[in-house]
């Protein structure tokens, strides 16, 4: 298999777990390029349902070197949660696993002020997931972030984290009126993971380059979407990273050159959690239908998705933005009962026709979709494996997505277990 990089061409949670547990059985490493705990990412094998929150959803593939990128930022407690959690149901983890040894750490006080800064901005809160990734990656671009590295050399983490919680305490205490972190009992709980994580660190870049060297394919998945993208996306309402491709080569240490494609997972409709614009989110009784039917609950908080029309205006400025070269189209069977499926084509602001979304955050609450309308297919597409047995509207309607996008759909999904998928 070519080397290829996989991400979100929406909001996130697109199905790029499913999408990559597909396409491991092909590739020789999967490496996750960016974002870290906040992902949520399911496959669901032999009946029985994964979410994979830091690991590569190519674990469950045995056999399969599965690495954590520098992109990363990595939470030692939820790591080692995960091996655990996997182990214990039977998924081997030994020898397969790799953690890059630039990767930088969370921290308690990330978490912390990740939940204080949400409180604090009341309504123009962005909705993150908690788990203190905004934070980790404020210290990163200020450079004082704590990176794996660092946590193996013990009098240079001490160092690090002294320096750290001088500087936090002082926020902790005047700003938030927040209890201080004690620096002993981070450290010795940090220094019990260094115990148990130190047999996965690995150098990366030289992993990954020299594999692809001796003729190994890689699998880059990423996390979170498009949209979601740290420069990309509906900013401020996105997360931390670099969600599009380009991170995949700024998390890894493999250069562009070495890259042969890009898949882009959307769902067959759109949705999106936490907060900001949403131009073709769905009225309330579609809604809760599509939620019910998709089970849009977030895999990470839980928290509901909301839930709208597929929105090809986004997507068409994610394969641009991306350099997507194929779809794979997800939980298209979610509108089989569906009378009528609505493609949003354009926007129209005031007396304007945008055909590409605004940059300015304001502007996008006066965006006015506009649809068209197709009939649905009204039929179980759930048992289907392959395009011609598709309903022929459902499949006029994949016509027409690609018709769009301008780019071939090569995957369709018609349900959560590995088995239901099919190559196009
Ligand atoms: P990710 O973050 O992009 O990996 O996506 P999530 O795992 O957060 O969310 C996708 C959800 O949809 C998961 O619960 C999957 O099991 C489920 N899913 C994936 N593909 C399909 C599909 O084709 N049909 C249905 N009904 N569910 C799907
Ligand atoms: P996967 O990989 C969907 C959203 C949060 C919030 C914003 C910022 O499963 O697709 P953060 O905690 O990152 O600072 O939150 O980004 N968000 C996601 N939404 N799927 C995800 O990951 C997400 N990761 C973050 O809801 O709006
Ligand atoms: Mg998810």
């Amino acid at each position: 298999m070519p080397n290829t990089v996989v991400v979100g061409a929406q909001w996130g949670d697109e199905g790029k777990g499913k999408v990559i547990d597909m396409l491991s059985e092909r590739a020789d490493i999967i490496v996750r390029f960016q974002g870290g705990n906040n992902a949520g990412h399911t496959v669901v094998v032999g009946g029985q349902e994964f979410v994979m929150h830091l690991i590569p959803s190519g674990i469950l593939h045995p056999g399969k070197l599965c690495i954590i990128g520098n992109g990363v930022v990595v939470d030692p407690k939820v790591l080692l949660e995960e091996i655990d959690s996997l182990k214990k149901r039977g998924v081997e983890i030994d020898g397969n696993l790799g953690l890059s040894d630039s990767a930088h750490l969370i921290f308690p006080y990330h978490r912390a002020l990740d939940k204080l800064r949400e409180a604090i901005v009341g309504p123009g809160k962005i909705g993150t997931t908690g788990r203190g990734i905004g934070p980790c990656y404020t210290d990163k671009a200020a450079r004082v972030g704590i990176r794996v590295a660092d946590l193996l050399e013990d009098e240079v983490f001490r160092r690090k984290l002294q320096m750290n919680l001088e500087e936090k305490n002082e926020l902790f205490v005047k700003l938030y009126q927040a209890p201080p972190f004690e620096f002993e009992s981070i450290y010795r709980e940090y220094c019990d993971y260094r115990e148990r994580i130190a047999k996965y660190v690995i150098q990366v870049p030289i992993v990954l380059n020299r594999a692809i060297t001796q003729g190994k394919s890689i699998l880059f998945e990423g996390a979170q979407g498009t949209w979601l993208d740290i420069d990309h996306g509906t900013y401020p309402y996105v997360t931390s990273s670099s969600a599009t491709a380009g991170g995949a080569c700024v998390g890894t240490g493999v250069g562009p050159t070495r890259i042969d494609q890009v898949i882009g997972v959307v769902k067959a409709y759109t949705t999106r959690v936490g907060e900001g614009p949403f131009p073709t989110e769905f009225p309330p009784p579609l809604m809760e239908q599509i939620r019910s039917k998709g089970k849009e609950f977030g895999a990470t908080t839980g928290r509901p998705r909301r839930c709208g029309w597929f929105d090809a205006v986004l997507v068409r400025h994610s394969i641009l933005l991306n350099g997507i070269t194929e779809i794979a189209v997800t939980k298209l069977d979610v509108l089989d009962d569906s009378p009528r499926v609505k493609i949003c084509t354009g926007y129209r602001l005031g007396e304007k026709f945008l055909e590409v979304p605004p940059a300015v955050i304001d502007r996008w609450s006066q965006i006015e979709p506009v649809y068209e309308e197709h009939p649905g297919w009204l039929m179980d597409t759930s048992q289907v494996s392959c395009f011609e047995d598709l309903p022929p509207a459902a499949r006029r309607y994949l016509k027409r997505l690609e018709e769009l996008l301008r780019v071939k759909i090569s995957i369709v999904s018609v349900g959560s277990k590995r088995e239901q998928a099919f190559h196009v």
